[in-house]
């Protein structure tokens, strides 16, 4: 099968940081769907890994994680599928991904596609929704439904990961949801995701939520943790929830011993990290988010198309991504 992948450690720019290669097609193991991948996403984790882990010796390593697809071949211990459905998933961390012709993939990872929506547009949805969904039902324990009367800050609100929980909460919770933004075109489209307000993150967050005149229990700090963490003490309510899913170097723990605060570390990858007995707790929420999106209420994030999966379109669809200036999700269709 065709592939892309990384052959060399760093920035998109270097030329073996983007590859097309043959490779043999995978075979799925006992639990594993082979699928026909027609749509990919970009993340800041296929950034994140071409800059910190080596290539394999012998060939490129695949990266990619978000697909849609449609089934081609099961293997001997999977239940849940059959051959010519059509499904979404974000895979695992530390298999080959999704930048193929064929990719295989644990069952109880995948969705199955929403009929609504083409490859590429479905294929913005799946990583960031189990981020989402791990945030608001894991992390904060609320349940659908949950929520009336308290508020959430999400802080990188027009990220990919932001643009998608903005929608869950709003749909699934009765939380008032606030967001962060700093350009004209963040500010609208965290509006268009459905935030109730919108608040600037280049000015002291603290000061901008005084301002409003709310006090959030919930916040959700996706993107430049270590700059926030100390106005979010301030501005969250007493016995208030964090959740945090970057990688900041270094924050002080033991300041949220006086509002008697919780914290979370959210890693969408830790269920298939360590084949946890509740894996396919990620398979049962994309079917709920495929559901949803049938039904009218969340919409894709994606809103940058770079056509057919190449090396060409993937280095422009990367490039984008290292910006930091991305808006909601940069999707591309399947190898062509
Ligand atoms: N742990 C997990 O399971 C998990 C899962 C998914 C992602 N992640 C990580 O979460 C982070 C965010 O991912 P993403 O996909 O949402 O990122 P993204 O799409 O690259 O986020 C871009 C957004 O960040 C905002 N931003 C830039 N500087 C900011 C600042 N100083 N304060 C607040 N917001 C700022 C920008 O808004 P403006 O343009 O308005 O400034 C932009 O809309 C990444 O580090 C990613 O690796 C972790």
């Amino acid at each position: 099968m065709k592939a892309i992948g990384y052959a060399q450690r760093g920035p998109v720019s270097a030329d073996e940081a983007v590859v097309e290669f043959e490779t043999d097609d995978p075979q799925p193991e006992p639990h594993d769907l082979l699928v026909e991948v027609r749509g990919v996403s970009v993340n800041p984790v296929d950034v994140k890994v071409r800059a910190n882990r080596p290539p394999p010796d012998d060939e490129p390593r695949i990266l990619g994680f978000d697909a849609a697809g449609v089934v081609r071949g099961v293997g001997s211990d999977v239940t849940g599928f059959d051959v010519g459905d059509e499904v979404f998933y974000a895979g695992e961390f530390t298999r080959a991904g999704s930048n193929a012709e064929l990719q295989s993939v644990d069952e109880r990872l995948v969705g199955r596609k929403p009929k609504s929506l083409g490859f590429a547009d479905a294929a913005a949805l799946p990583l960031t929704s189990i981020t989402a969904w791990e945030i608001l039902f894991d992390s904060f324990g609320l349940r659908e439904g949950d929520g009336s009367g308290e508020a959430l800050l999400v802080i990188g609100g027009a990220g990919g990961v932001g643009s998608i929980l903005i929608q869950l909460a709003k749909q699934l919770t009765g939380l008032a949801v606030i967001a962060t933004a700093s350009r004209p075109e963040t500010e609208a489209w965290v509006k268009k995701m459905g935030a109730d307000h919108v608040v600037n993150h280049r000015n002291p967050l603290n000061e901008e939520m005084a301002a409003l005149g709310i006090a959030p229990r919930y916040v959700a700090t996706l993107t430049e943790t270590e700059q926030h963490f100390p106005a979010i003490v301030e501005l969250i309510k007493p016995r208030g929830h964090i959740a945090m899913i970057d990688d900041p170097q270094s924050i002080d723990i033991a300041s949220i011993k006086l509002k008697a605060l919780s914290f979370s570390w959210e890693f969408m990858f830790a269920r298939s990290m360590f084949q946890t007995d509740d894996m396919d707790a990620q398979s049962n929420l994309l079917n709920r988010v495929s559901q949803l999106a049938d039904e009218g209420k969340l919409m894709s994030t994606a809103n940058k198309h770079c056509g057919p999966l190449n090396a060409a379109n993937l280095r422009e669809a990367l490039t984008h991504q290292e910006s930091g200036a991305a808006v909601g999700k940069t999707v591309l269709d399947g190898i062509g």
